[in-house]
């Protein structure tokens, strides 16, 4: 059996990551550990917590002690998950960005470094390059040119990473994909949310002209590519992951008002993110013909097959919005 110890497994993706896994992979067994922040939620594992190959445990991973102590159990692979992921908090207070996202991920190196891990995988994002004009696609080579307080933290993260493979040896891999959609996403990101408001008949607001482009991935295909670099990526290498489906924000909306039956009057353009990239757009030309991954959901079938998942959830959106609810309260107010 393989051991692999998965950070921030109770989040959106993570989560997805662990069911895979144990789904599809029994010669693995996943540690999951999540100190369980707003955005962490073990109802999201519900079909696979009693899984003899699985296991829970909360901890922060800015937690040195506790962290160490987890990998002297003889972990093989570490993959690291847990972030602060949304952009819009990271403007309005970055601290805790830089808590989970630089120092979390340092203490999981150091420890991962005393204890020999096989490989450390970093879940990074294509936020890291910063922002494109209407031409081009980020490359692994793209200059790194974080805009966001969020993005700022990931690179620094990944700068970390990068520095534990060329100063200690530590194998490493960086990964950088881009906008994930899927079931279990917190409806504070944009395709949850605007599916979540429509269905209540309030208004969707979008962000300045509502025409910034990002490059949507289905999670699963993400989680797919996730496993293959742990399988077969090349140590100290970076990897992007991304699907070539750029739509603007109302593009996205507009898609979702369609599947809902509802009417455009409900968008409201509202005031502009700070610092708001315009487009990202990512090339998946390194991890194709390295790693031998593509990505196999066709976009407007997934975006179809996942609206029917939120429509089908409504009792989930509800009590997660309660809950981002009594904790916006709780942190600003
Ligand atoms: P999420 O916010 O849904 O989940 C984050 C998880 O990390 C939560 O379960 C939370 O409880 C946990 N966590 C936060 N701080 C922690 C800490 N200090 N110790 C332990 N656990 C902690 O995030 P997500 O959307 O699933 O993103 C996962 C990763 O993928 C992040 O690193 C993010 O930067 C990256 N990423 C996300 C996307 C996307 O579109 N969502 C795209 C590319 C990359
Ligand atoms: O590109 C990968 C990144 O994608 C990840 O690294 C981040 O963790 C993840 O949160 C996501 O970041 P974005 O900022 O792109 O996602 P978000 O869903 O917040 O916004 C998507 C776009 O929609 C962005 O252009 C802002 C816009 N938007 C968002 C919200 C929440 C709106 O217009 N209105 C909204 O209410």
């Amino acid at each position: 059996m393989k051991k692999l110890l998965i950070t921030g497994g109770a989040g959106f993706i993570g989560s997805h990551f662990i069911k895979y896994i144990i789904d599809n992979h029994p010669d693995y067994t996943v540690i999951n550990v999540d100190n369980l922040t707003y955005a962490g939620n073990l109802d999201n594992l519900k079909s696979i917590e009693s899984n003899e190959r699985y296991s829970f445990i909360k901890t922060d991973i800015c937690d040195a002690i506790s962290i160490n102590e987890l990998m002297s159990q003889g972990i093989d692979y570490v993959i690291n998950f847990a972030a602060e992921s949304h952009v819009d908090r990271s403007i309005i207070d970055s601290s805790q960005f830089i808590n989970t996202n630089v120092l979390g991920t340092n203490t999981l190196l150091e420890a991962a470094k005393t204890y020999g891990i096989k490989k450390f995988i970093q879940i990074s994002t294509d936020e890291v390059y910063g922002s494109l004009g209407h031409e081009g696609v980020f490359t692994e080579e793209s200059p790194l040119a974080p805009n966001s307080p969020y993005s700022a933290s990931k690179a620094s993260a990944d700068l970390m990473v990068r520095s534990y493979y060329q100063t200690f040896g530590l194998p490493v891999n960086i990964t950088r994909c881009s906008n994930n959609y899927g079931s279990h996403q917190l409806p504070e990101k944009l395709i949850p949310l605007m599916i979540c408001n429509a269905y209540e008949d309030q208004s969707l607001p979008l962000y300045g002209t509502g025409l910034n482009i990002r490059d949507w991935i289905h999670v699963k295909d993400h989680c797919r590519a996730i496993f293959q670099v742990l399988c077969k990526g090349k140590n100290g290498e970076i990897y992007n992951v991304g699907a070539n489906n750029e739509r603007t924000n109302k593009d996205i909306v507009m898609s979702i008002l369609r599947a809902l039956n509802k009417t455009e009057s409900l968008i409201t353009l509202v005031e502009d993110r700070l610092g708001h990239d315009y487009r990202y757009a990512i090339s998946y030309d390194k991890i194709r013909e390295q790693v031998g991954w593509q990505p196999e959901i066709d976009f407007e079938e997934g975006l179809q097959e996942v609206i029917g998942w939120y429509l089908e959830n409504m009792e989930w959106c509800k009590e997660t919005r309660r809950r981002l609810k009594t904790y916006y309260k709780c942190i600003y107010g």
